[in-house]
């Protein structure tokens, strides 16, 4: 193994997977390139050279150092077969993508249509990886997203309103369920599980009956709109409402140092992987554990355990 490069998304715990990945590959002497703007980067040959210096200093930074892009090009088989060209002319031998589900997929289909060695690393704010306790930036992002909440909710106490907070996840409710839990909310909306609007809205008039004078509900933007669910609880209720919408301040922010760590073992890991001849595959923690995972499986739809958090929201509200 003479040459990696490195391709990624942007979340919370990127650089930090980086900088592992870098400093572990300098020790076997291995030579690695950052593909600059992820997979339109990639068709382009848009590469930059890194060394143990090149990644001083950006453990704690949120984003990527890399740049990255939604790429709409490498849908396109022609735009594919001039990546797998920058690949070659390149010397590059192995890819480490780091990313959520859509650059899983694509590396994917590096590995699977063209024979290019690629091993993944997932990162997203949206913890939607199959068979994967945690993807790197999922933690941060429960964390920020926790912060706002516990500064709305010092303004719905005062104010005595029901706030709807939306948090992104995009179809996975992991981040509003997280978040609902740790930051002692009401009622929580998430894709995974039907909902009895009316039934809650039930549930506030009597309780606002009964003296209570604030809620704070939080919806996964998978699951509907702030707004409209504002809306609905406002006619029903005839209770003043107001609306959060957090959006990227989700994916941004310094890592928690679950996301750094996490993403030292698994940098480290993809290079060990890698060096094993491994391919099509992401590493992971699973039930604490290093493992690799097929992408094939990875990419699968994750199941959360739903019912426990609901049961456990309800129970201490
Ligand atoms: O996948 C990460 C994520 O932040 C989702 O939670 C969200 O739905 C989406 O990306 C937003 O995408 P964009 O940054 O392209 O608007």
């Amino acid at each position: 193994m003479k040459k990696i490069a490195i391709l990624t998304r942007d979340c919370a715990g990127v650089n930090a997977a980086i900088r592992s990945i870098v400093r572990t590959a300098s020790k076997y002497h291995i030579e690695i390139l950052g593909v600059i703007k992820g997979y339109d980067g990639l068709v382009d040959g848009n590469f930059v050279s890194l060394n143990r210096r090149s990644v001083s200093g950006i453990i704690n930074q949120g984003g990527t150092i890399l740049k990255t892009a939604r790429s709409k090009r490498f849908f396109i088989e022609s735009e594919q077969k001039k990546a797998v060209q920058t690949i070659k002319n390149n010397n590059i031998d192995s890819l480490i993508v780091i990313g959520g589900d859509g650059s899983l997929r694509g590396a994917h289909v590096l590995a699977t249509r063209y024979n290019i060695p690629v091993v993944c690393i997932p990162a997203t704010i949206d913890n939607d990886i199959n068979d994967v306790d945690l993807t790197i930036g999922a933690d941060t992002a429960a964390n920020v997203a926790l912060d706002a909440l516990d500064k709305i909710r010092d303004t719905a106490t005062s104010l005595e309103r029901i706030f709807i907070v939306e948090v992104m996840g995009r179809n996975c409710g992991y981040i509003a369920l997280q978040v609902a839990l740790a930051g002692g909310c009401e009622e929580v909306l998430v894709p995974e599980q039907d909902i009895n609007i009316d039934a809650m809205c039930e549930e506030i008039k009597a309780g606002n009956a009964n003296g209570k004078v604030s809620w704070i509900v939080i919806v996964a933007e998978g699951k509907a709109k702030g707004h409209d669910i504002a809306n609905i609880i406002t006619q029903k209720t005839g209770l003043e409402t107001r609306v959060a919408v957090l959006g990227h301040i989700q994916r941004g922010g310094h890592p928690t140092a679950i996301d750094r760590t996490m993403a030292a073992r698994l940098g480290n890991y993809a290079v060990d992987v890698i060096q094993q001849g491994k391919t099509d595959y992401c590493v992971a923690l699973k039930d604490s554990q290093l493992v690799t995972i097929p992408l094939e499986i990875a990419v699968q739809p994750k199941e959360i355990d739903v019912h426990s958090y609901y049961t456990l929201i309800k129970l201490l509200t």
